[in-house]
């Protein structure tokens, strides 16, 4: 049984008074305690938050961090750092990292093992810019991502992994891939899962979807097969529908 996940990726917005005033209001609301509800905030309200989110099931994480546990490399945060303020979480391979920031398919490997090395579970994105979907690539691209980020990486591993889909070109876009559209390509990151690890760990590993999800869009979503949860950006930024979304 696959406990589906919801998790907010607030990327780089609220200071920490914004970040505690909408933890505060998402306190209010009662939330559904068979879905796990995470938060990824920046790194500076990760103390604040995580002190703020102490009496309830909500999980913490973060965005980023680098493989490494210390040393040269100005201006990046270690797994032992996050570990120390308790993060649950980290989102490894975003596609604005990927983008904007040289994030490698090789560096997102090394991250995995790290994170995992440090309990820290990875949330690893896959997904393929809209020129590929046009193409007919996005099964080949998206495979080829998966295969690298999960080299020598242990199938005991599989359970402690959360996979999101998230195409690029629905990101941030109101856009979002049909849910039969997402159901499929998850099904079909499934079957690498299955091809790499086989038939247990195929059926274990937890897989989002991300991209413009919304309140109106959340329960066609999760009411397909394949599809264990959402990673979501701008929906997570207003409680209301950061709740509707857990409450889906
Ligand atoms: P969005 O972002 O929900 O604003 O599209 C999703 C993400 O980037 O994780």
């Amino acid at each position: 049984m696959r406990t589906p996940i919801i998790a907010g990726n607030w990327k780089m917005n609220n200071n920490i008074e914004e970040s505690i005033e909408l933890v505060e209001e998402i306190k209010k609301f009662q939330l559904d305690r068979d879905v796990e509800a995470v938060i990824c905030v920046p790194f500076t309200d990760i103390k604040d938050v995580k002190a703020a989110i102490k009496d309830t099931d909500i999980k913490l994480g973060a965005q980023n961090m680098h493989w490494e546990e210390k040393g040269a490399f100005t201006g990046e945060i270690s797994p032992l750092m996050l570990k120390e303020l308790g993060v649950d979480y980290v989102i490894l391979g975003h596609s604005e990292r990927r983008q904007y920031f040289n994030e490698t398919d090789d560096t997102v490997n090394k991250k995995m093992k790290s994170a995992l090395n440090h309990d820290i579970k990875p949330i690893i994105c896959v997904g393929e810019s809209l020129e590929e979907r046009e193409s007919g690539k996005e099964r080949e691209v998206v495979k080829s991502q998966v295969i690298k980020a999960f080299e020598d990486i242990d199938r005991k591993e599989i359970e402690n992994i959360v996979i999101a889909y998230e195409p690029i070109w629905a990101i941030g876009t109101g856009k979002t891939a049909s849910a039969d559209d997402a159901n499929d390509m998850i099904g079909f990151i499934r079957d690498t899962i299955g091809e790499i690890y086989g038939k247990e760990e195929k059926q274990n590993i937890r897989i989002q979807y991300g991209g413009s999800v919304k309140p109106d869009t959340i329960s066609e979503l999760m009411g397909k097969e394949e599809v264990d949860g959402a990673l979501v950006g701008g929906a997570s930024l207003k409680s209301e529908d950061f709740v509707k979304l857990i409450n889906y």
